[in-house]
């Protein structure tokens, strides 16, 4: 195996394990059908660190290296994919932007709240007209002294609701194109940031996804991350991490479909024996199983390199890119297995085929992976290769 993990990264896993299966998995179900926020689990998750899990301890995280934090967040996946993707926004976009752009004064004043769980994460960079190509995006921040004016409106804002604070870019120079896109981090609860229009998703159903509306909502210039034009790149940044996160959901939630059909394998019985004594059927769960090592390899490498300080957005987008069209046929596949029972809500594999639908989709399209993983082979002329 390319990666022994650490004791400590063994540890952590173990311990979100037991959590996951404790406290997060017995509710999903339920909560998927009554779209309720899993906002007790998020505070005990917060409690137990996991909501600042790479954010050094002076800021209130737990200083863990980005391996831990998916081995964690697969382990979340794996029980509640609803719960996984506001953990992942939560850590990778908003706490890893904050710690990465803020100066000392926001870092103190902002994660502090995050990293407890006091207030969860939101990230609003899309807008109605402006999903795969942001720097499109309209929304305006006018300067006014020490504010700035923030007029737009951001969609499919992930816990664009329960969130307390957001991360929102907004163009403060119309003529420069991604140059002229800022980044500001604005707490709810000021007044002209408005809460709009809650989507009714196919899957991921108890994480609220949402339009934000700014009218006329002032913004304290002290809120800006970073320099003016700093915003795009504060994204880009950010969605690099971010799309090892959802690869890391993919691989949580294949792996919790694989072993719900080879359980069910194991009991249906068809044609006076056992299904998983079928040939067709063990050349079936053998693919699923070496797709799902492969997803997870890609996973771990592009949290290597992160770790490692090296450049790896085209690893971040190859294992992103691998793993979401995985869990997509993995899923498919747990359904088949199933049977006439896998279509119904009494199986779980029907959750987590609505579920894996999105990744393939947010934190960037397939299409936008192939693009980033492409211009880097033009431009570096070799494929992007994790090992030198
Ligand atoms: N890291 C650092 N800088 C980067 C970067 C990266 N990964 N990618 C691009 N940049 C920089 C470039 O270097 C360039 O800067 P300079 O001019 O200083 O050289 C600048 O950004 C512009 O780069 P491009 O010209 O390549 O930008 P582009 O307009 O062609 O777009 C893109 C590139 C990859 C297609 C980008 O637009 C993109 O990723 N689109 C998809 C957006 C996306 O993923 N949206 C998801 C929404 S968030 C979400 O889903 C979260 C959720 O709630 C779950």
């Amino acid at each position: 195996m390319l990666f022994k993990l650490t004791d400590e990264q063994l540890m952590i896993r173990a311990m979100v394990r037991e959590f996951g299966r404790k406290v997060v998995a017995p509710g999903a179900a339920e909560r998927d059908r009554t779209k309720e926020f899993p906002g007790e689990i998020l505070k005990k998750m917060g409690e137990l660190g996991f909501l600042g899990m790479m954010i050094p301890p002076e800021y209130g995280g737990e200083g863990a290296d980005t391996i831990s934090y998916v081995l964690a967040l697969s382990e979340i996946a794996y029980c509640d994919a609803a719960t996984a993707v506001v953990m992942s926004v939560h850590n990778s976009i908003v706490c890893e932007s904050i710690h990465r752009w803020g100066s000392e004064e926001q870092k103190k004043r902002f994660l502090a709240p995050l990293t407890s769980g006091e207030k969860i994460g939101a990230f609003a960079l899309t807008e109605p007209h402006a999903g795969s190509d942001p720097v499109r995006q309209i929304t305006s921040a006018e300067r006014d002294g020490d504010e700035y004016i923030l007029n737009g409106t951001k969609r499919f804002i992930t816990t664009g609701k329960n969130s307390g604070l957001v991360i929102v870019t907004a163009k403060t120079d119309e003529s420069m194109r991604h140059k002229g896109i800022s980044a500001f981090v604005v707490e709810k609860g000021t007044p002209g940031l408005v809460v709009g229009h809650e989507e009714d998703k196919m899957g991921l159903r108890a994480s609220d996804t949402t339009d934000l509306i700014f009218e006329d909502c002032r913004v304290p210039a002290a809120n800006r991350l970073g320099k003016e034009g700093d915003g795009f790149k504060i994204a880009m940044t950010a969605l690099d991490g971010g799309r090892i996160g959802i690869a890391a959901q993919s691989v949580g939630v294949a792996r919790a479909a694989f072993d719900a059909a080879v359980k069910y394998a194991k009991k249906r019985e068809q044609f006076g024996q056992k299904i998983s004594k079928f040939q067709g059927l063990r050349w079936i769960i053998a693919d699923m199983a070496t797709e799902i090592e492969a997803a997870t390899q890609l996973m771990l490498s592009a949290a290597a390199m992160k770790d490692r300080g090296e450049r790896y957005t085209a690893q971040a987008s190859m294992a992103k890119l691998f793993a979401s069209e995985m869990v997509n046929r993995i899923t498919a596949k747990a359904i088949q297995i199933h049977g006439g029972y896998g279509f119904t809500k009494d199986y779980e594999v029907e959750r987590f085929y609505r579920d894996a639908r999105v990744f393939t989709i947010y934190e960037g399209t397939s299409e936008i992976q192939r693009i980033v993983i492409s211009n880097h082979i033009f431009k570096d002329k070799r494929i992007p290769r994790s090992s030198g």
